[in-house]
């Protein structure tokens, strides 16, 4: 059964603090979710396998540890994930990185699929899928559905912000996905935004609105 995970570290949780705030700038807006999603990436790759291979340094050789197992690769679902891309490629530099394009009908709120483009590779990897909203839970479950589709085993989830009832529809579409959030919030509201939540993420990143 997937985990649902609130990193509650305290720099997560004051960076998440300044984020929400209204009068933080797309500038600021923009550095904190890069920092975020570093900071959250640590927890997100907590079980990744260790293998012990030998090291020499200047003075002598001793034994030391490297990543093994499957390999990493990303997957913002556009346009807000894309904000998240920079602050986990600085923790795995290596990891591929997929897109999703995808936005939400504003008369039903369902995800609507726009652009999907995956790496080859895309079913011997752990996938990680970046979104800094997770609302009602239709984009995130849409995008587990595009990355199962294509035979991927090891997807989890890297959300900023989470209402209960998306969380909850996202562990019944899909139980095997580990969640990692900075919050839970209340509630959504009759347009289905997160209360309090940050506002439209998208927006704030890039300075649509
Ligand atoms: C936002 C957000 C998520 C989605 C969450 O994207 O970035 O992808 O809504 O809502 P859900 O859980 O109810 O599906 P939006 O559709 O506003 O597109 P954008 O990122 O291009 O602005
Ligand atoms: N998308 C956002 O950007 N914010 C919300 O609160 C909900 C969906």
């Amino acid at each position: 059964m997937g985990k649902v995970v609130v990193i509650d570290h305290p720099l997560i949780q004051h960076k998440l603090t300044i984020l929400r705030s209204i009068h933080t700038s797309s500038m600021d807006f923009r550095n904190l979710v890069t920092e975020i999603s570093t900071l959250m990436c640590y927890e997100v790759t907590r079980d990744l396998e260790l293998r012990d291979i030998e090291v020499e340094t200047p003075l002598g050789k001793c034994m030391g540890k490297e990543i093994s197992g499957k390999k990493i690769g990303f997957v913002p679902i556009l346009r807000a994930g894309l904000g998240m891309v920079d602050g986990v490629l600085n923790v795995v530099p290596g990891a591929r990185v997929g897109h999703i394009g995808m936005y939400r009908d504003p008369e039903t709120f369902k995800p609507v699929t726009y652009y999907c483009k995956l790496p080859k590779d895309v079913n011997e990897r752990t996938m990680i899928l970046l979104d800094p909203m997770l609302a009602t839970g239709g984009s995130l479950i849409a995008a587990i559905d595009e990355l199962k589709k294509r035979n991927v085993s090891t997807i989890k989830a890297l959300n900023i912000i989470g209402a209960p009832e998306g969380i909850e529809a996202v562990k019944k579409a899909h139980p095997d996905v580990d969640v990692f959030l900075a919050g839970i919030d209340e509630r959504l509201n009759e347009h289905k935004y997160i209360i309090p939540g940050l506002g439209d993420a998208g927006d704030r990143l890039f300075g649509t609105k």
